[in-house]
């Protein structure tokens, strides 16, 4: 996959709190994605991790001092937040929080927040402390403070923290800030739109053993719930079989059969601005569910009356929606003639656009390569990863949707 970070240039600063032993890994994880990171310790964070450690993983010179004298013109916090596309501060402490809410500057890296250019340099903060800390009213109030200042707070995570108890202020995982970081990055070309996902293959029973099913791994449909997270969309994905995690911020409703998804997105559908049809639904389903294990008689070519029956059309059944009607796109999975196939799904399923791929280039692969067909032409996207093919894809919706679609 490409390098998520490439050419970013990221502050990252470190208040004190035990969480600072994550910040490690993380900064190993944004130099890996492409970024360059320069980082900045409170003298509180210094007590948890050292600054060698930070400096051997960025691979420069830690600043933790608004007195250093190797600084050229003994103006680091100036310097340091001209050259960032963004500073992050995690783990960002009650005590470093309070002090932005207050627009205080006694220390370097406080200094440095207060100090950098609001609208080139944005800021990112990810909390981390004991639970009765974050939930103090005083916390809370801080929190809100500097998210009407601009600045972006991730949320934390729930579960067992470092003084023994159990609750709500850990520190997100250090690959959830850098996706949380990757996102941010993201241009918002479906902010404030509803978007609902079907993604994976669907499993249909035959008995309490067998069913029906196929090769779809859901990678596409998860890359592109993913997207249009990223794009500020509020995200309902309904899943398949599948073993993926959720992308980050995305609601998921798991679901087996086509009959299950038919449920699960019909009602939902008038309420969304996008309905986006990756899963490779089953056609059929056998007619009859066998309550006990069919057995296999001697001699006998299938089981005695194993019949299949048409699975609802989830697709066409939103396409026909007569009042508030999603723009609807829908894949088609083929194995030849893909523009006369997918023009003639365009009509058949009344889509806005079909995005054609090869079956047998995209399941369980990686990558991909897609033909968009809609009334006004093809356009083919050419072999890329399927998270950059994603964002193109949604780049291209948010481009299609009309001005009567928006919120
Ligand atoms: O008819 P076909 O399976 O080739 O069409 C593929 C498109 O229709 C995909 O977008 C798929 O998600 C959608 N579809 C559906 N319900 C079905 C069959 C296909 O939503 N029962």
């Amino acid at each position: 996959m490409s390098l998520q970070l490439e050419g970013k240039h990221i502050l990252l600063g470190l208040s004190g709190g035990i969480a600072c032993y994550k910040a490690a890994e993380l900064v190993r994880l944004l130099v890996k994605d492409g970024a360059t990171v320069q980082v900045v310790m409170s003298e509180a964070a210094t007590q948890f991790i050292t600054p060698v450690t930070m400096q051997a993983l960025s691979n420069r010179p830690v600043r933790t001092s608004q007195w250093d004298a190797a600084e050229f013109n003994n103006m680091a916090h100036i310097n340091m937040s001209r050259e960032a596309d963004a500073m992050l501060i995690a783990p960002a402490s009650a005590d470093l929080i309070a002090k932005l809410a207050q627009g205080r500057a006694d220390d370097l890296l406080s200094l440095t927040a207060l100090a950098r250019p609001i609208e080139r340099c944005p800021l990112l903060v990810a909390p981390a402390m004991n639970r009765e800390m974050w939930a103090h009213p005083a916390t809370q109030r801080n929190l809100r403070q500097i998210a009407a200042d601009g600045a972006h707070v991730l949320n934390v995570g729930t579960g067992d923290q470092a003084c023994g108890e159990t609750g709500d202020g850990r520190m997100l995982e250090a690959a959830e800030i850098r996706d949380e970081l990757i996102a941010f990055f993201q241009p918002k070309r479906l902010a404030g739109r509803r978007v609902l996902i079907t993604a994976g293959p669907t499993f249909e029973p035959i008995d309490p053993v067998r069913g029906l099913t196929n090769r779809s791994s859901g990678k596409m449909g998860f890359a592109v719930a993913r997207a249009a997270a990223e794009a500020g969309a509020e995200v309902t994905l309904v899943a398949g079989p599948v073993h993926l995690p959720t992308p980050r911020g995305v609601r998921r409703i798991d679901v087996q059969t086509a009959q299950q998804m038919f449920d699960a997105v019909l009602p939902r559908a008038g309420q969304q601005d996008v309905f986006i049809a990756t899963a490779a639904v089953a056609d059929w389903r056998p007619a009859k569910l066998a309550d006990h294990k069919i057995k296999k008689q001697p001699g006998q070519a299938a089981p005695a009356g194993f019949e299949l029956t048409e699975n609802p059309d989830i697709l066409a059944a939103v396409g026909k929606l007569a009042a508030s009607r999603p723009f609807c796109v829908g894949f088609a999975a083929e194995s030849q003639d893909l523009a006369k196939f997918a023009r003639d799904k365009l009509e058949r399923k009344r889509a806005d656009l079909i995005v054609g791929n090869i079956g047998a280039a995209t399941f369980g692969q990686d990558d991909n390569t897609l033909l968009l067909v809609d009334k006004a032409g093809e356009r083919e996207l050419p072999r890329n990863d399927k998270l950059s093919l994603a964002r193109e894809l949604v780049s291209e919706i948010a481009a299609r949707m009309t001005p009567t679609t928006t919120p």
